[in-house]
């Protein structure tokens, strides 16, 4: 059984860390909570029947000997605290972002030894995500050229009243870093690596320091091949459909399979129509 530990008693620790976790029950066993406010982790370990919950990282990791150690607690504690797990010998389950700058992360890998750290990027591994993966691995949508990652999100003026949101210091960004990340993460696993970044950021309308807009042009790695944010060089797509009357997808078409894949066979009712299957193509 593996024993982990939930360090950062917080909103997403309560959402979605513990509920995770328990879903892995017959493998994993929530041993500790830790967070600097002692009556937020009592409670937490109360609500969430966690064993022991305690207020220094140093003290839980002696007592517990945990083998993982989910750190859910404000962003500029990431990389000291990932650090201290990892040289306790536990690995590490990081919310992001996983540290503020390029040195801290040199620092987590170089404490990496025998035990690693890794960093929760949750939208890669959704069912858009790898159905798109796949659909570009397969050719489907044709060689790509450009792409456009937009994450137009909202968050009113409370939200960042949390004191470590919207702070250089304690974010390291605003929502490029706390919410476009998962986007652009999601970029990069569909597209590859960036070998030239142009950008521009801003505060236009909240309350906080770090920038509330930000807008960049990427060149992508992968040589030929170029994805920005803006393009007036997209070709029409059409949308095809299934001309199967199959109750199973038909296998040649990639979303139907995706959906098969997940749920299973959908059977057809006689007398409905055939179903549209939304794989964009270029029209040839
Ligand atoms: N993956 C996602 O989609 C997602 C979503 C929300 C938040 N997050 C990330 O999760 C992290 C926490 O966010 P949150 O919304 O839960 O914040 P939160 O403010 O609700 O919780 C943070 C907790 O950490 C505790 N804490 C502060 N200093 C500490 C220390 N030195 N040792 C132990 N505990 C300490 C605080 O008391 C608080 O209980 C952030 O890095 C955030 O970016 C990720």
């Amino acid at each position: 059984m593996i024993k982990v530990a939930i360090v950062g008693a917080g909103g997403i620790a309560g959402i979605c860390h513990v509920p995770a976790l328990r879903a892995q029950a017959h493998r994993a066993e929530i041993v500790a909570a830790v967070d600097v406010d002692a009556g937020r982790v009592q409670a937490f370990a109360a609500e969430h029947r966690i064993p022991a919950a305690y207020t220094s990282l140093a003290g839980m990791l002696d007592a517990e000997r945990p083998d993982l150690v989910h750190v859910c607690t404000p962003p500029h504690l990431h990389a000291a605290q990932v650090v201290e797990c990892l040289r306790a010998g536990a690995w590490v389950w990081c919310e992001k972002p996983v540290c503020l700058t390029l040195a801290e992360h040199d620092t987590i890998t170089a404490a990496e030894r025998g035990a690693y750290a890794s960093v929760v990027s949750q939208h890669r591994f959704g069912s858009g995500a790898r159905h798109l993966r796949d659909l570009v691995a397969g050719g489907v949508l044709g060689r790509p050229l450009v792409a456009l990652c937009v994450t137009a999100w909202y968050r009113d003026h409370a939200y960042f009243d949390v004191p470590w949101r919207g702070g250089w210091a304690t974010e390291g960004g605003g929502p490029t870093m706390g919410h476009g990340i998962h986007q652009m993460d999601v970029l990069l696993s569909v597209l590859g690596r960036w070998s030239e970044v142009r950008a521009m950021a801003g505060t236009l309308d909240r309350r906080i320091d770090t920038e509330d807009v930000s807008m960049a042009a990427v060149r992508f790695a992968r040589p030929g091949r170029w994805r920005r944010w803006s393009t007036a060089s997209c070709r029409p797509v059409r949308r095809v459909t299934c001309g199967s009357t199959s109750p199973t997808p038909p296998s040649s078409c990639a979303t139907c399979m995706a959906t098969a894949t997940r749920t299973g066979p959908r059977p057809r009712r006689a007398g409905t129509p055939r179903r549209t299957c939304r794989v964009p193509t270029r029209r040839s």
